[in-house]
C-alpha cells in the first residue's frame, strides 16, 4: 500500500513538474507571434499629458512637487478618447500589436482598480475604464494587446520610495509593510490578467530591487495561471521572455533569441508639445529594418493628449510607416535575421527556409548594389512592393577558385520606394555564406 502511495506522489511531482518546466518547443510556439510581428505600438498615456511634462519623473526628480503634478489629475478628461480610432490608425501602421501604459511609476491606474482609488475612474473627469475598451478594439482587429505595468509605484504609501530623495523606509528593516506592497501589487496585476486577458505583460522598474525581493518568480507564476500563454518582457528580474533595449539601437546583433528595441518618435514617451525633435518617417523606417535584419522587434512610442487625441505628427509617422509596412509586407512579417555585416552594405532578412534574401536600401544607389560571398546561385532578384525583376551580373568569379564572384545588381530609379526599397533575392536553396579570407590559386 505504501509502495503505491509513493508512486502515486511521484508521479504527481512529476506532471507538477513537467507543467511548470514549459519545453524549449513550446516557448517557441509561445513566442511565434511575437518573433512575427515585428512592429508594435508603444503608447504612453496618463495624466503627464495635462501639463506635457515627463511621465512621474518630472516629481520624483524634482522638477514639479508631487502635489502639483498631481493636481494633473483634474485635468485629464479623456473626452475625445476613442479606442477605435486608436485600434484604426495602429493596424494601419502595419504594427501587429499595441502596449499601454495600464500604470507608470506615478501610480495612476488607467482601469477601476479595487486596490486603490487612484485610478482614472475615481480620480479623474475621465471617469470610466480607459483599458478594456482599447483591448477590445484590437481584438476586434485581430492585433495582439499588450499592458505595461509599473512595479514601482511613487504614490503608494507603502513603497519605499516616493521621489529620489525622499525615502519612506528600507523594505528590509520592515518586511511586514513590504508585503502589503507585493499584496496590493499582485492584487493589481491579477486585475490586469482576470479582465483584460493580455497577450503581453510589459513591466518597468524593476531595478530597484532584485527578483528575491519583488517575489518576481511568484508573480510570474501568478501571472501564468491567469493567463497561460502570456508573453513578458524582460524587465520582471529574470523572469521575462524577451530583451528591451531602451532608446539604443543595437550595432550588432543582440545574443537574445528575442528583443525588442523601444523607442520615442521624438525624446519623450508621453505628450509633451515643446519637445519638437521628431524623427523622419525616413529615420524611423530605417531603424525598423535595422531591427529586423538583427531578428527583432520594434515597439514605437506615441503619447496621445490628455482628451485622448493622437497629436497629428505621430498620426503622421504612423500612417507613412504604414505605407511602407503594406507595400513591403513578405519582407516584413515572419522574416528572420539576415545575414552578417560584410555580404551587403545595409540590413538583410531572410525567409523562414532561408532561400529568400531580402535586401534593405538606405541610400540611393551610386550604381549597381553590390553583395559578396554568397555560394548559391541566384534564381531571381525582384523589387518588393512593386514585382519589377532586376537582371544582375557576377565579377571576379575565377573558374579556379570555390571564392564566389561579386554580384552586381542593377536598380533602376523609377523602382526605388521613398523612405526604404526592398529587393528579394530567390537563391537556389538556403544561403550559404562564403566567410573565409580569400585564397591563393587553387589549380589553372
Ligand atoms: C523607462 C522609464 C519610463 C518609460 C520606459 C519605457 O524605464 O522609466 O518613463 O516608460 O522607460 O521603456
Amino acid at each position: 500500500m505504501r509502495t503505491v502511495h509513493v508512486a502515486i506522489f511521484v508521479l504527481v511531482c512529476c506532471t507538477l513538474h513537467a507543467a511548470a518546466q514549459e519545453t524549449a518547443a513550446a516557448r517557441e510556439r509561445r513566442m511565434q507571434w511575437f518573433q512575427d510581428a515585428k512592429l508594435g505600438v508603444f503608447i504612453h498615456w496618463g495624466i503627464y499629458a495635462v501639463n506635457g511634462i515627463d511621465e512621474s519623473w518630472s516629481f520624483y526628480n524634482g522638477y514639479i512637487s508631487y502635489d502639483d503634478y498631481m493636481k494633473q489629475l483634474q485635468g485629464f478628461t479623456a473626452a475625445d478618447y476613442d479606442p477605435d480610432a486608436w485600434a484604426d490608425i495602429i493596424r494601419e501602421s502595419g504594427a501587429r500589436y499595441a502596449v499601454l501604459t495600464t500604470k507608470h511609476h506615478d501610480g495612476v491606474a488607467l482601469w477601476p482598480t479595487q486596490a486603490s482609488g487612484l485610478n482614472v475612474v475615481e480620480a479623474t473627469p475621465a471617469g470610466r475604464d480607459l483599458v478594456g475598451p482599447f483591448c477590445s478594439a484590437l481584438r476586434k482587429r485581430g492585433l495582439k494587446t499588450g499592458l505595461y505595468f509599473s512595479q514601482l509605484d511613487w504614490s503608494h504609501p507603502d513603497y519605499p520610495h516616493h521621489t529620489r530623495i525622499q525615502k519612506r523606509y528600507d523594505p528590509l528593516d520592515d518586511p511586514g509593510r513590504w508585503n502589503r506592497f507585493l499584496t496590493f501589487q499582485k492584487r493589481q496585476l491579477s486585475e490586469l490578467c482576470h479582465m483584460f486577458q493580455p497577450d503581453l505583460l510589459w513591466f518597468d522598474g524593476d531595478w530597484d530591487y532584485g527578483a528575491d525581493l519583488w517575489q518576481a518568480a511568484d508573480q510570474r507564476a501568478l501571472i501564468n495561471s491567469l493567463v497561460p500563454n502570456v508573453i513578458v518582457n524582460s524587465r520582471l528580474n529574470g523572469y521575462g521572455d524577451y530583451a528591451t533595449p531602451e532608446q539604443g539601437m543595437p550595432v550588432c546583433r543582440p545574443r537574445d533569441r528575442w528583443w525588442e528595441l523601444c523607442m520615442t518618435m521624438n525624446d519623450s514617451w508621453g505628450y509633451q508639445p515643446n519637445d519638437r525633435t521628431y524623427k523622419t518617417p525616413n529615420q524611423i523606417i530605417r531603424l525598423f529594418t535595422e531591427c529586423i535584419g538583427m531578428g527583432g522587434n520594434l515597439l514605437l512610442d506615441i503619447g496621445p493628449r490628455a482628451d485622448g487625441t493622437i497629436p497629428p505628427e505621430q498620426a503622421a509617422i504612423l500612417k507613412e510607416t504604414g505605407r511602407w509596412t503594406s507595400k513591403h509586407a513578405e519582407a516584413v512579417y515572419g522574416v528572420r535575421a539576415g545575414i552578417p555585416h560584410g555580404h551587403f552594405y545595409g540590413p538583410t532578412a531572410l525567409s523562414p527556409d532561408s532561400t529568400i534574401l531580402y535586401l534593405y536600401l538606405h541610400h540611393l544607389p551610386n550604381g549597381p548594389l553590390v553583395l559578396k560571398g554568397i555560394r548559391n546561385k541566384i534564381n531571381r532578384i525582384w523589387v518588393v512592393g512593386n514585382g519589377t525583376k532586376l537582371t544582375w551580373d557576377i565579377k571576379m568569379k575565377q573558374y579556379w577558385s570555390s571564392v564566389p564572384g561579386l554580384v552586381y545588381i542593377d536598380v533602376p530609379e523609377r523602382v526605388l520606394d521613398e523612405q526604404v526599397t526592398v529587393l528579394a533575392v530567390l537563391l537556389q536553396g538556403p544561403v550559404d555564406l562564403y566567410r573565409e579570407y580569400g585564397t591563393g590559386i587553387e589549380s589553372n
